[in-house]
């Protein structure tokens, strides 16, 4: 079982954190590369492109998946600060790493808003980006605590797994997306290390009925997170429709919606709840019947086509 401490990740924040002009401030977008490795991107399972026309699709990809991370980090922030209350005047150095985490998330999503702006200067048209980033945050900050803990634990991890893909030196990623992968990773490597300890200090005080409660709240949460992929992977078509000066065929519009989907669930979810550090934590709060309740439900979404 891993062993981390709230001190080592306030200790580990303060030494890697850096300002947004360091990551932003002497790179731009080259619209020569990809803005998304090519393994998060939908290209390669759409024919109906040229090669030329899917490194166009990265672009459009990265302003959108710049927006469902601001917009994810919409109900992490506030998450962690009322998380932070919990332990003020009862643990001091967990009060300081929530706060601090807190206030790296607010950061972040100012990175992403930044990161948004730039794609629609380069690109030159503002992109069709799903909307309600306060009401999702409400209605998710509603659910049981341990649940939306659970979601915001596969969320920060798979932010390794983005970084990972990003250092593979084969798809001639911009250098602008390799940063931007690399700096989020540097600090959300201590979220993912606060969300386990976290969750561990939740779960421990909630009853049964509390458990399974929080087993059908992150069922919720996943199929929420699947209709805002699914949204925005729709505005994404139109998006490249615009950004390739192209009309699709319904034929074509519906390959690459089905691609787009795909890639934003393997990006969103599922490198998130099979990363093995997530499945470690998951396992440990759970119950037998209740991981295959949520495996079940995670397979049924996954082979779920999209309505559009
Ligand atoms: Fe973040
Ligand atoms: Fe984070």
């Amino acid at each position: 079982m891993a062993t981390y401490t709230y001190g080592e990740c306030i200790e580990q924040s303060y030494r890697v954190n850096w300002k947004i002009k360091d990551v932003m401030g002497s790179l731009d977008f080259d619209l020569d590369r990809p803005w998304l490795p090519v393994a998060l991107s939908g290209g390669s399972s759409i024919f109906c492109l040229s090669p030329e026309e899917k490194l166009k699709l990265t672009q459009v990809e990265m302003g959108a998946y710049a927006h469902l991370f601001a917009f994810v980090e919409t109900f992490i922030a506030p998450l962690m600060a009322d998380l932070a209350l919990d332990s003020q005047g009862v643990n001091g150095a967990a009060f300081e790493a929530l706060a601090n985490f807190a206030s790296e998330e607010v950061k972040h999503i100012h990175l992403f808003r930044e990161v948004v702006r730039r794609v629609d200067i380069k690109l030159g048209f503002p992109l069709d980006l799903v909307a309600g980033q306060t009401e999702v945050a409400q209605a998710v900050l509603s659910k049981n605590k341990g649940a939306v803990l659970l979601l915001t634990s596969a969320i920060e991890w798979f932010t390794q797994h983005h970084y990972l893909r990003s250092m593979s030196q084969s798809d001639e990623l911009d250098p602008l997306t390799r940063e931007i992968f690399r700096c989020h990773w540097l600090e959300e490597a201590q979220h993912a290390r606060l969300d386990h300890l976290e969750t561990l200090r939740l779960f421990k005080d909630m009853t049964a009925d509390e458990r399974q409660e929080a087993i059908e709240d992150l069922i919720w949460l996943l199929v929420a997170v699947d209709g805002l992929l699914e949204q925005q992977a729709v505005l994404d078509v139109e998006n490249l429709s615009k950004h390739l000066g192209r009309v699709f065929t319904g034929v074509e519009r519906k390959e690459i919606l089905e691609g787009l989907l795909q890639a934003k669930r393997q990006c969103f979810i599922e490198s998130g709840i099979t990363h093995p550090n997530f499945l470690e934590l998951f396992l440990s709060v759970t119950t037998s019947a209740q991981q295959a309740r949520v495996q079940g439900a995670v397979a049924l979404l996954l082979q779920k086509r999209p309505f559009h």
